[in-house]
């Protein structure tokens, strides 16, 4: 196997730390590519709603992921080529992509592209596998944890701002149920990889969070500062 020339950083963690928030500030800041994994999750089980796919059918699921083309960037989610970005972001797509992120046959798609993004260019990645499965030789890996409280309030702010009607006992459930799903699925369950560095960022504004991955990644001579 060719050894990657190219620099992957991976950030994993629970549900709503701000993983985004900061792998999307990170990577503007160093000059990377941002890829929010999440939203490969989102899209796919939109497509799966929307076709109304039998997730315990293992063929429709297979003919379905046939047919998806994904164009995850910086700023839109292009599922088949249509601007999913707010939609994926719905309650109904967060009460259902666990179950769907939890699936092997999508997993395998999912890890494919991402792999095949990591090897041809420096990426922030975030998600709940990257330093496990996806980039197990990442050069640097962040778990990311946060207060489940004050994540729920921090989705809840997020998501009416976006005039979205829900209620923060409803935010603090999905959260719970997915820290639940993601840790105990049988495939790539979401778990802090052995040389994770944890960014606890209950108490830390976002500038704070960035310079602490900065300066891991200026100590270890990945980035000059
Ligand atoms: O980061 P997020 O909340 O948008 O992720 C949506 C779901 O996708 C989350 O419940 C777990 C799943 N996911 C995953 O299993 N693996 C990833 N690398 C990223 C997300």
């Amino acid at each position: 196997m060719v050894p990657n020339t190219f620099i992957n950083i991976a950030i994993d963690g629970y549900s709503s730390c701000g993983k985004s928030t900061i792998a999307k500030a990170l990577a503007k800041d160093i000059g990377f590519t941002y890829i929010d994994s999440g939203a490969m999750y989102r899209c796919v089980t939109l497509f799966f709603i929307q076709h109304n796919i039998d997730l315990s059918n293992d063929q429709a699921i297979t003919d379905a992921l046939a047919k998806i083309v994904l164009d995850v960037n910086e700023t839109e989610f292009l599922l088949n080529g249509k601007d999913v970005s707010n939609e994926i972001r719905n309650m109904q797509i967060s009460q259902l992509v666990s179950k769907v992120a939890a699936i092997k046959l999508v997993r395998t798609k999912m890890v494919a592209i991402q792999q095949a993004v990591g090897n041809s260019k420096n990426v922030v990645m975030d998600g709940r596998d990257i330093g496990t499965a996806v980039f197990p030789k990442a050069q640097l890996k962040i778990f990311m944890t946060a207060d489940p409280a004050i994540r729920a309030k921090r989705r809840y702010d997020e998501l009416i701002a976006k005039s979205e009607n829900v209620s923060l006992a409803e935010i603090a459930e999905n959260i719970s149920m997915r820290d639940y799903e993601d840790t105990h699925r049988s495939e790539s369950p979401l778990r802090q990889a052995e040389d994770a560095i944890v960014l606890d960022n209950s108490h830390l504004n976002p500038t704070e969070q960035l310079n602490f991955v900065k300066d891991l990644l200026s100590s270890r001579q990945l980035i000059a500062l």
